[in-house]
């Protein structure tokens, strides 16, 4: 039985497959619609989520399957003082695979320890994001036709923001991408990607705090979200929340191609007036999310 925990849990080949299987899916989604008949996945968000809960749900119901679970911790047992193993214990007793978020980073990991059905990390605290990263690849392949060579930019709170983690290890595994880390001095990537990824594995990349400057370089832009919930005093939040908003004016420098990502939730950090901008990709990326949970979870079923 295997867990997806940290996107390196996935190795390039399993993730090219994922990415096919998903180009498959959208081409022909009635060939899918029966694959996991009979099958249950649990979601338990013990975090808030619009996206990734519901592309869950929505890929396991288009597989043919049913969908249980919790949206919030509140109504459930945790609210009594329960642990993560035991809810674990008891949710796989009731499903065949579980999506989880949770505000602890390495809950998903203790949950795999305990779990009799496969885990899936839908989100741990400021830690690890691996399904949106794969949602991401995704999206980045369709957009582009590739993984690598190419500039990545990475805009906003790159110290909470934890699709960035995933998305850095990610793609340091794909030939010739370059990364350019864009952030306020308070909000600049971990310590660990920094030197045991980055630098370790000799990948170029640069850190600044300014967007404009760099803006020419760019394949893809990365917009986040600065991650309020991880703050400890709300006044550092205020002070920093609008360091970057992304307009056409600061676009005027961009490539043609450029892809500009964003996992979402948006608050300020891009204009609406960028949304119907050609280079705008943060709705079709909300698409790509249920394709690639989709294969995503054909794969941990065992599903041909
Ligand atoms: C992200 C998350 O939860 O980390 N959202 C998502 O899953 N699409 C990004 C965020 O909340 O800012």
């Amino acid at each position: 039985m295997r867990h997806l925990i940290d996107i390196l849990d996935l190795s390039t080949a399993e993730i090219d497959e994922l990415i096919a299987k998903a180009n498959e899916i959208i081409a022909n989604p009635a060939a899918f619609a029966h694959k996991c008949d009979g099958k249950i996945l649990a979601t338990l968000f013990f975090e808030p989520s619009t996206r990734t809960r519901l592309s869950f749900e929505s890929a396991m119901l288009r597989l043919g399957g049913e969908v249980l679970g919790f949206s919030e911790a509140s109504s459930s047992s945790a609210a009594k003082g329960e642990s993560v193993s035991d809810t674990i214990r008891t949710v796989s007793c009731y499903s065949d695979i579980i999506a989880m978020r949770h505000p602890k980073e390495g809950a998903p990991m203790v949950a795999a320890m305990k779990s009799g059905v496969p885990i899936i990390n839908a989100g741990d605290g400021g830690h690890n994001h691996p399904t949106q990263t794969l949602t991401d690849l995704l999206t980045i392949q369709r957009e582009k036709g590739r993984l690598s060579n190419m500039t990545v930019g990475l805009c906003g709170d790159l110290k909470f923001g934890r699709t960035v983690h995933s998305l850095i290890c990610a793609m340091s595994r794909y030939e010739n991408v370059r990364f350019v880390c864009i952030s306020p001095q308070e909000l600049v990537i971990p310590e660990y990607l920094r030197q045991d990824v980055l630098r370790k594995q000799g990948i170029d990349f640069v850190e600044t705090q300014d967007l404009e400057s760099v803006m020419p370089e760019l394949d893809v832009l990365y917009m986040t979200r600065v991650q309020r919930e991880r703050f400890f005093n709300e006044a550092d939040y205020i002070r920093l929340k609008d360091s970057y908003i992304l307009n056409l004016a600061k676009l005027a420098n961009a490539k043609e191609d450029l892809s500009i990502l964003h996992p979402l939730p948006r608050v300020n950090e891009i204009s609406t007036e960028v949304d119907d901008d050609p280079r705008a990709c943060y709705f079709k990326q909300v698409a790509c999310g249920r394709f690639i949970r989709m294969a995503l979870i054909m794969k941990m079923l065992g599903v041909e």
